[in-house]
């Protein structure tokens, strides 16, 4: 998969990651970018479509899908980080309500077009998503949560020909970092590093020098197998992936 002539939508495309996602893709000859954004937003380039989308809505999900048509790659990059303590379990339903099942409405909205182009999916995860951060533990359960969604859609979806890349970043220089004193990738080399992932066809992406810290371990490892989209790879499950019925 190369991104140029490629039609791309990503979510959370205003600031940060996205809308580093957004420039790089026009870098790279997309054809069209779909810039999904809760607030209205201009952009200079002709190839840019910009998109209200709050992918907590159902109703801009399908208008979307009505929008768009044909589509390559869907990027889920839309995203809320807030600190928490887990005393109050709301904290953890506003996670899941973008990080989880913000990502889960927007990639079954756009299965079927994806399915017809053979293309793409892209889900911004973190290094939360198998190293939680006790400063932001819903954060780190959503992510964790929407890390299983991706590697089960990367089994299912492989059959109808649809990539599902999870990307494991680690402290990114946005605002979602902002007044947190750590060294921090910018979001231009991240994105460089995800759209070169998905050029080589990596599934699981560690786009950065903390994340890739982990990565040599994590491609080796039992876990990641199962979810290799690649049937030859059984993983840690005795009865195999596709086609058999567990036990009972
Ligand atoms: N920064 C990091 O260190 C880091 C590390 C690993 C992974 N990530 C992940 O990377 C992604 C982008 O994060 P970022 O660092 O670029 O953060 P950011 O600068 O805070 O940007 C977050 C983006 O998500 C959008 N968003 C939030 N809730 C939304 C919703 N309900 N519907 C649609 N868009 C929504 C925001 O839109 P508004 O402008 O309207 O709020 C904004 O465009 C996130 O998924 C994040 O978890 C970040």
């Amino acid at each position: 998969m190369t991104i140029s002539d490629k039609t791309v939508l990503v979510t959370g495309a205003n600031r940060g990651i996205g809308r580093a996602l957004a420039a790089e893709a026009l870098a790279r000859n997309a054809r069209q970018v779909y810039a999904g954004t809760r607030r209205p937003l201009a952009h200079p380039d002709a190839r840019v479509t910009p998109l209200t989308l709050d992918v907590t809505s159902p109703e801009q999900v399908q208008a979307a899908v009505g929008e768009i048509g044909s589509l390559d790659v869907l990027i889920n990059n839309a995203g809320i980080a807030l600190v928490d303590d887990l005393t109050d379990p709301a904290a953890i339903e506003r996670h899941l309500a973008v990080n989880l099942f913000g990502t889960y409405a927007v990639t079954q909205a756009f299965l079927p077009a994806l399915a017809r182009s053979r293309g793409a999916i892209v889900n911004i995860l973190s290094l939360n998503s198998i190293a939680p951060l006790p400063l932001i533990p819903a954060y780190s359960i959503s992510k964790a949560a929407a890390f299983s969604l991706t590697q089960s859609l990367r089994a299912l979806l492989a059959g109808q020909g649809v990539r599902v890349h999870a990307v494991l970043a680690g402290p990114v220089d946005t605002d979602m970092l902002r007044g947190v004193d750590i060294p921090k990738a910018s979001p231009e080399s991240v994105a460089r590093a995800i759209f070169d992932a998905v050029d080589n066809g990596e599934e699981d992406i560690f786009p950065d020098s903390v994340s890739a810290f982990i990565a040599d371990s994590w491609h080796d490892g039992a876990a990641r197998c199962s979810s290799i989209a690649d049937p030859s790879h059984q993983g840690p499950w005795p009865w195999g992936f596709r086609g058999v019925a567990p036990p009972g």
